[in-house]
């Protein structure tokens, strides 16, 4: 089958790698109808998760038509159109059984370098890594499913696959933030970062009554989107004080909730861009934490930072003593999709949850190397590229 693949730091290109097939009798195979280029493969791209090897296939947010099931999965027939949680659960160990499913004991195969690095190892994903289990990605035309009953869900009928693609992982992950973040009625919620992430996170924040939600990016045609299709206030930092706006927007406090969804490769106007770049060059940080320093400093006092960004390792000058001095708690996760995405799927039935938006380049997955290029340096609006292999 045709796949995209890796190849080494900003380099991809489409290859004939072999078919995948049924290994174990909760397994099953999709065809890939849609999978969509994330935040987090341009991590990957750009060589900051060092535990890529060349012809790895890539992508983790997918939807399709099951194709084969394994002896004991239960859930899927040949035929249904299902959407995958980009994160593999069992269904079965501690953190499956308290909705935890990110953190899944079972998925990630081979859980030693996470181990190393973190101290334990999170699940296994698709697409994303050695470090991450090594499972093949969803961009390709078919994708084995492991434990198919808990890692994929049946897309209602009223439900395009155009839609239900980002419940797959965006949409799961902004809930994620939203709901671990503590968001309650009422609330002001910033908002870094106008990716998909950082806007559905916004329309979940509106969806469990939160009173004004502010997104902050510098791309205007994001920031666009944010007031179009979300409805929510939106701060550019290239042009507005974000300090000011947000304390103006709470009266002075500060908002309740900060959530980051700009992850290791923020940027910067100021001189603290190139000071985290040069360290992150030498490898004496891994990570650039511009937007979860800002976070911390303008959440207000005893208030919630919830870090959905992607991160690595270590960064510098994360100040702890604005978070400990100013009570606040700081939390992150990857997304835990089982636990979101049924509830996802009924709110976009009823169109409370409206992505076709944030598809603003759909193209067979063949020009894949070029759809990553548009969606890396945000050529020609690119909010996401999506693939119809
Ligand atoms: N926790 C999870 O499970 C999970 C799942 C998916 C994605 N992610 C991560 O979430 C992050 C966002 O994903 P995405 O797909 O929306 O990515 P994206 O690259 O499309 O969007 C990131 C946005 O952040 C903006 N940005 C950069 N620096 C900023 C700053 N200092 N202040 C405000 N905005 C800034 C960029 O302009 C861009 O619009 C990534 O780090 C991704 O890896 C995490
Ligand atoms: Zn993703
Ligand atoms: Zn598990």
């Amino acid at each position: 089958m045709r796949a995209l693949t890796w190849q080494g730091v900003n380099e991809l290109s489409v290859e004939t790698v072999p078919d995948p097939t049924v290994q174990s009798p909760t397994d099953m195979l999709v065809r890939v109808v849609r999978t969509v280029s994330c935040g987090s493969d341009l991590h990957l791209l750009g060589g900051y998760i060092p535990f890529m090897r060349a012809g790895d296939v890539i992508g983790h947010e997918f939807v399709g038509e099951v194709v084969e099931v394994g002896a004991d999965v239960r859930r899927h027939r040949v035929g249904d159109r299902v959407v995958m949680s980009s994160f593999i659960a069992c269904g079965r160990c501690w953190y499956c059984r308290h909705e935890e499913f990110s953190l899944c004991d079972n998925t990630n195969t081979n859980p030693a370098i996470t181990e190393a690095l973190w101290g334990f190892s999170p699940g296994g994903c698709f697409g994303y890594s050695h470090a991450m289990g090594g499972n093949a990605g969803s961009h390709a035309e078919y994708v084995r499913v492991p434990m198919a009953d808990h890692t994929a869900f049946t897309i209602p009928d009223a439900v395009s696959y155009e839609r239900a693609l980002f419940a797959s992982d965006s949409v799961a992950t902004a809930w994620t933030g939203v709901e671990l973040g503590g968001v309650a009625p009422g609330d002001v919620v910033a908002i870094w970062g106008a990716g998909a992430v950082g806007q559905m996170a916004a329309r979940v924040a509106q969806l469990v009554g939160a009173e004004r939600v502010l997104v902050i990016d510098r791309v205007p045609e994001r920031l666009e989107q944010v007031r179009r299709y979300v409805g929510a206030e939106t701060i550019d930092y290239s042009t507005q004080h974000v300090g000011s706006e947000l304390l103006e927007a709470t009266g002075g406090r500060g908002p309740d909730v900060c959530i980051e969804a700009v992850g290791m490769e923020a940027h910067a106007p100021g001189p603290d861009f190139l000071y985290d770049q040069v360290k992150q060059q030498l490898r004496l940080q891994t990570d650039r934490p511009t937007a979860l320093r800002e976070a911390v400093y303008q959440c207000r006092k005893g208030g919630t930072v919830f870090v959905l960004g992607v991160f690595a390792g270590v960064v510098d000058k994360f100040p702890v003593g604005a978070m400990m001095n100013k009570g606040l708690t700081v939390r992150g996760a990857q997304m835990h999709g089982p636990r979101y995405i049924p509830r996802i799927l009924e709110r976009m039935e009823r169109g409370e949850i409206v992505t076709e938006h944030l598809a603003t380049h759909v193209m067979p997955l063949e020009e894949a190397p070029h759809g990553y290029e548009l969606f890396k340096d945000k050529k020609d609006g690119c909010v996401r590229a999506v693939f119809t292999p």
